[in-house]
């Protein structure tokens, strides 16, 4: 029988050594992503990784999860905020629900090229955009860019009058229904996991993305014709929820967010040399036949497309889509 002095020593003892076997356990970072590795996000996902078990060990694990393995981009929000996974890089089309404005990005023929996104992702409206979620407990930390979108289809898509009648697969976005609805096709919005199914059986005939996705996904196996119209763009915004970023001890959170500064670096720095490597994978399969627009037949696009964003200026808000077309002008 121990004393009873013994016994709350031993208690005492017992407790602070639970205590700092506590203390030792890292903050385990789940990074769910629905993208092959071999992209833009899918690298900058593991190069925040990297990044923080090199600089961070025994104090952050960071978990990735990539190809929807975790959860897919119709569950992976609800995850966030209910904190089964800390941090997304969501395409900037799925934020419907959360924010009106970044539906901007949506717009076709906005931006000219990565480069303009880029210069109005930096600029002080971009950076606004990062923290318009907060109230819904959503953190932006940054963009990262995938690129350009193009058309696909089993027929050549030259002119907008080839789309008209042909279902395409769109990310979930009202933009993007309203894009597709005015070439008179016919838009169905589905979750990534399941679009090359959806293209395979026939479910839908067409949809739009970038090189990346379109070959690391292999659905060029079951289109025959991609038309680079580069019309809109597919970009992400890396978040997490709002509690858990700021929840974080402040040390660690001053250098995760310098490691998200360096994987943004790293995952923009590689997005346009991926999107054309995998054009050139695409060509070399020999399944597709990538159509060149003349000036006349993409412009006719544009002019089909383009009436779409009148119809979503007022929730936009028409500066901030008048600073995205500034942005084409480089300073
Ligand atoms: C898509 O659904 O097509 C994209 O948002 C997937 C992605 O995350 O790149």
């Amino acid at each position: 029988m121990l004393k009873p002095l013994c016994k709350a020593l031993v208690c005492t003892l017992s407790f602070s050594l639970l205590g700092s076997a506590m203390a030792a356990e890292p903050i385990v970072i789940k990074f769910s992503h629905v993208v092959a590795e071999q992209t833009p996000k899918g690298q900058g996902a593991l190069m925040f990784k990297k990044l923080a078990d090199e600089r961070l060990p025994g104090r952050v694990k960071v978990e990735v999860y990539p190809n929807s393995t975790l959860f897919g981009d119709d569950k992976e929000m609800e995850a966030l905020l209910l904190g089964d996974v800390q941090i997304i890089a969501r395409s900037l089309a799925k934020f419907d629900q959360y924010t009106r404005s970044v539906q901007l990005f949506d717009l076709p023929f906005l931006f000219n090229d990565i480069a303009a996104v880029d210069r109005f992702q930096q600029s002080a409206e971009g950076q606004k955009l990062l923290k318009s979620m907060e109230s819904k407990n959503v953190t932006g930390l940054a963009y990262w860019h995938n690129g350009m979108k193009q058309l696909s289809a089993n027929k050549p898509l030259r002119v907008p009058e080839d789309a008209r009648g042909l279902k395409f697969r769109v990310q979930s976005s009202a933009v993007l229904e309203e894009q597709f609805k005015a070439v008179s096709a016919i838009p169905q919005p589905m979750i990534f996991s399941v679009v090359y199914q959806g293209l395979r059986t026939g479910l839908v005939n067409g949809t739009e993305n970038t090189y990346s996705n379109f070959y690391n996904q292999k659905q060029h196996q079951v289109q025959k014709y991609i038309t680079e119209s580069n019309h809109g763009i597919l970009d992400y915004m890396l978040i997490a929820s709002s509690d858990f970023w700021n929840g974080l001890p402040p040390d660690i959170r001053t250098e995760l967010d310098k490691i998200v500064v360096e994987a943004t670096a790293y995952a923009n720095s590689e997005a346009d040399r991926l999107n054309q490597q995998d054009k050139q994978f695409i060509l070399d399969a020999g399944t597709t036949e990538i159509i060149s627009l003349t000036p006349q037949q993409r412009n006719a696009w544009r002019e089909k497309m383009k009436p779409v964003w009148a119809k979503f200026e007022k929730e936009i808000g028409p500066d901030l889509i008048k600073a995205a077309e500034a942005s084409n002008q480089a300073q």
